[in-house]
This record gives structure tokens, sequence and C-alpha cells, in this order.
């Protein structure tokens, strides 16, 4: 895929992950705090957030950074980049600056980090190693990039089905693999990979668990149709009718993670970080 179609495909998927991100990314606040610390954020930090979306973890980093320190919020998608200013200015941040930018196109465009963050991000860019390295250039020696990214339960739990159930719907065979898809890096030792032919040095990866809460399968169905662009990309060449049915058979699907506090799905993230060596 493109980098025009990407920017398309999120520039049209904004609107609604900017509105499920406000009430339903708080399952992600522990991994990102993990994130933050082993990105080394704390007062004075200048940190570099790569793929920001709506700003969720822009906000987490910038109150560490704190007003000796700041965050620089980058997107490809403009709309993204729009709706992470409105967060950070609701959250009465003044220590927030952003711009459109591509991951693979930062070198010359500001700098010198201490830390750049991504969340959700570097597995679904087609060539990570190439945004890797352009992360590298705007790090101070020493600074840390860390990526969050879906772990290997991505291939087995709540996600897995939807995922597979769309990829059939779509007869997408495959995909997996693929750079680019959103289960391009749930194997540690890829992620790993990644960083090291970035030539980021100590490069480690966690993983650390996560679980998702909605009120039931079928509002945990209308976010993904509504904000998860990959996902939707699956069946986007499909008729209306016959995008209907897979998401019917997706929501029947989920009802399996319903209790009786509503849908509860478990997941689990890596977490790998890399430092620019200082020699
Ligand atoms: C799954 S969302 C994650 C958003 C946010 N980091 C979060 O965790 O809530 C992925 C984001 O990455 C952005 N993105 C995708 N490819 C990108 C690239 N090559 N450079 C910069 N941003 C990119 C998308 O526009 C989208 O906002």
């Amino acid at each position: 895929m493109s980098d025009k179609s990407i920017s398309e495909q999120w520039n049209a998927s904004a609107g609604g992950w900017a509105h499920w991100a406000a009430q339903a990314a708080d399952y992600l606040v522990p991994a990102t705090e993990t994130m933050l610390d082993v990105a080394a954020v704390g007062p004075g930090a200048r940190v570099l957030d790569i793929g920001c979306g709506s700003g969720e973890q822009t906000v987490l980093a910038a109150r560490r950074a704190g007003d000796a320190g700041h965050v620089l919020a980058i997107d490809i998608a403009a709309p993204m980049v729009a709706a992470a200013e409105k967060t950070v200015a609701a959250a009465g941040l003044r220590n927030v600056a952003t711009r459109v930018c591509a991951a693979e196109a930062l070198v010359g465009t500001a700098g010198p980090f201490d830390a750049a963050i991504s969340r959700l991000v570097l597995m679904l860019i087609p060539d990570p190693v190439s945004a890797a390295r352009s992360v590298h250039a705007v790090l101070r020696p020493g600074g840390r990039f860390v990526a969050l990214v879906p772990g290997d339960q991505a291939k087995t739990g709540f996600n897995a089905i939807a995922l597979d159930i769309l990829a059939r719907h779509g007869g997408k065979t495959n995909w997996e693999d693929k750079p680019g898809s959103i289960r391009s890096l749930v194997d540690p030792s890829r992620l790993a990979a990644v960083l090291r032919d970035a030539g980021f040095a100590d490069v480690t990866v966690m993983t650390v668990p996560t679980i998702q809460r909605m009120p039931s399968a079928g509002v945990m169905t209308q976010m993904i149709r509504e904000a998860f662009a990959f996902y939707k990309s699956l069946i986007a060449a499909l008729p209306a009718d016959r995008q209907e049915a897979a998401w019917v058979e997706v929501e029947q699907a989920l009802r399996r993670f319903e209790g009786p506090d509503g849908f509860a799905g478990t997941s689990e993230m890596n977490i790998g970080v890399g430092q620019k060596p200082t020699g």
C-alpha cells in the first residue's frame, strides 16, 4: 500500500478514532506508562510522539515532561493531528507542538530529542526499518526509541477472531506477515530486528498484558467498524451488504467475551526499546 493510500485510510478513520479513543483508550494507560518509563520520559525531556493519533499518549508524555520539557506530536493524517491538538488543549497543556509528517520523513524537521515513543504505529508502517532509521536520526546520542505494538495474543485473542473473520470475508490470504499488517511485529524477535537494523543498540522487548472492557460485544464491534482502519481495509473492496454480513459475524463471535459486566477482551502488547549509541 502506498503512503498516500495509508494516509487516506487514516484520514477517513480519524473522526471515529478520536471519538472512541476518548472513551475507550484507558485500557492502554498502564502499558503506556511502562512505555514512558522505559523511554525515561521525565521532567525536562524533549519527546517525539510518532503517529500520535488523537493524542492520548501525547498528554501522558507532556505531563511527565512538564514546563521545562516539550513534546512534538506527529502523524501522517492531518485530521488525526487536529484531533490531537484538541485533546492537548482540553488537557490544558502548553508544552506540545504538532506536525503533519510521516515517521519515515523526520530527518531535518526537528530535534534532537531525548526520547521517541510510538504507540500502535510501527507495525502499520510498510517499511518499519526506514521509519526507525528516521527516528534514530533525530534522537540525541543516548536517546531511546520505544515502540509499543500488538503482541502474540493478537494471533489468538478477540482481535484475532475479528481479524480472521474480516480477512475471510475479504478473501485475503497471507496478509498477516506482510509489511504494514497489524500483526507484522507480534513476534518480539521481529520487533527487535527492526530496531537493530535501524542502528539502535541495547535492544530489548518486553510483553505486557492488556484488558479491553466495553459495555458489550456490540459496542466493541461498533468501535472496530468506526475506528480501526486496518480491520476495515480487509473488507473495503466488498459491496455494502457483504461488509454488513462480515460485521454481523464479528459481533456474534465477540459475544463469547461477554460476561455479567459486559465485554472483557484480554490481549498483550510488545514494548521494544533501543538506544542511539553514544560513541
Ligand atoms: C492505531 S493508530 C494509533 C494512534 C495513537 N498512537 C494511539 O495509540 O492512540 C495509528 C496512527 O498512526 C498513524 N500513522 C500511520 N502510518 C504512519 C506513518 N507512516 N507516519 C506517521 N504516522 C502514521 C495513523 O494516522 C494513526 O493516527
